[in-house]
C-alpha cells in the first residue's frame, strides 16, 4: 500500500511548487510509482509539473449524468463514475495526474470530495505514492477528505502569519480526530534568518521538516509556464533531498 503525502497550507505560500518538487524528487530518485492529485479546482498542479489535463474528475460526473440511462447493467451511478475516473487519470512517464476540477456549486463539492475520498481508497494499492495537492484552506479538513493522509506537508512562507495558518489547519486536523500519521512544516520562499519565526515553529508541535529559499529560478519557472523539474539549482534540489529525508524516515 502507498504513501499519502497531503500538501497544504495558506494561498500562495508554495503548495503546488512543493508538491512538484517532491513528485520530482521521487521521480527523479526512483523511489517508486506516483499517483500526482491535483484536489484544488483551480488547477496548477499540471502546470507545475508539465503534463496536460486531459479530463478532471469533475469532466466524467458532468458526462456520466448526461448519458445517465446508459449505464452498465448491475452497476450503480456511483461505481460508473469512479470507474471512468480511474480511467481517465492521465498517465505521464515517470508519473500519473488525477485532477479534480472545478465543481459548479457547493453541494457538488461535497459529492467530488465524497468521490475523490473513494477513488484514493482504490487507486492506493496501485501506487507507491500519491502526492496530494490541496487548495488552501480547511475546507476539505472539514469535509473529512484527508482521512487518511500519511504524512501531511504544511507549507508556510516566510511569514508569522503563515506559520500560524498551518497551526490552524494542524489544531483542526487534530480537533476533528482525522487521522493523519504525521504533520510537517516547511517554511518556503525564506528570505533571511529563521531566528524571528523560531518561538512560532517551537510552540507549533509541528516537526520542522526544512527550509526553502526564495528562488528567482523558481519564480521564473512559474513565470514561463515550466515544469519545476527544469530547475537548475542544486540549493532547492538539496533542500527538497532534505525536507524528504526528514519526512520519510518519520
Ligand atoms: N521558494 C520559492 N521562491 C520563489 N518563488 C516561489 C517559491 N515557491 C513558490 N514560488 C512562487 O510563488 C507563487 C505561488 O506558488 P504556488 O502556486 O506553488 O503557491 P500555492 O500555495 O499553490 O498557491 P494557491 O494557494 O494559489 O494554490 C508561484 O509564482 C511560485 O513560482
Ligand atoms: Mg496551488
Amino acid at each position: 500500500m502507498g504513501m499519502i503525502i497531503a500538501v497544504n497550507g495558506k494561498g500562495g505560500t508554495g503548495k503546488s511548487t512543493v508538491a512538484g518538487l517532491i513528485v520530482d524528487y521521487i521521480a527523479s530518485k526512483k523511489l517508486g510509482s506516483i499517483l500526482a492529485v491535483d484536489a484544488d479546482p483551480n488547477s496548477t498542479l499540471s502546470d507545475v509539473l508539465g503534463i496536460k489535463i486531459e479530463q478532471t474528475m469533475v469532466g466524467v460526473v458532468d458526462e456520466t449524468s448526461k448519458k445517465k440511462d446508459s449505464l452498465p447493467a448491475g452497476m450503480t451511478k456511483d461505481r460508473f463514475i469512479e470507474m471512468k475516473i480511474q480511467e481517465s487519470i492521465g498517465e505521464g512517464s515517470d508519473f500519473d495526474l488525477l485532477a479534480m476540477g472545478r465543481p459548479e456549486g457547493p453541494g457538488c463539492y461535497c459529492y467530488i470530495n465524497s468521490v475523490l475520498r473513494n477513488i484514493l481508497n482504490d487507486v492506493i494499492h496501485g501506487y507507491d505514492f500519491l502526492v496530494i495537492d490541496n487548495a488552501a484552506g480547511m475546507e476539505h479538513i472539514s469535509r473529512r477528505t484527508e482521512r487518511i493522509i500519511d504524512k501531511m506537508v504544511l507549507v508556510s512562507d516566510y511569514s508569522v502569519i503563515g506559520v500560524r495558518s498551518c497551526v490552524r489547519i494542524y489544531a483542526l486536523a487534530k480537533d476533528m480526530g482525522i487521522k493523519i500519521g504525521r504533520f510537517f512544516l516547511i517554511i518556503n520562499k525564506l528570505a533571511g534568518s529563521l531566528d524571528p519565526l523560531k518561538g512560532e515553529i517551537d510552540s507549533s508541535g509541528i516537526t520542522l521538516a526544512g527550509t526553502i529559499d526564495y528562488d528567482e529560478e523558481l519564480l521564473c519557472l512559474s513565470l514561463t509556464n515550466k515544469p519545476v523539474s527544469d530547475i537548475k539549482n542544486d540549493r532547492v534540489r538539496n533542500s527538497i533531498e532534505n525536507i524528504m529525508k526528514n519526512i520519510m524516515e518519520r
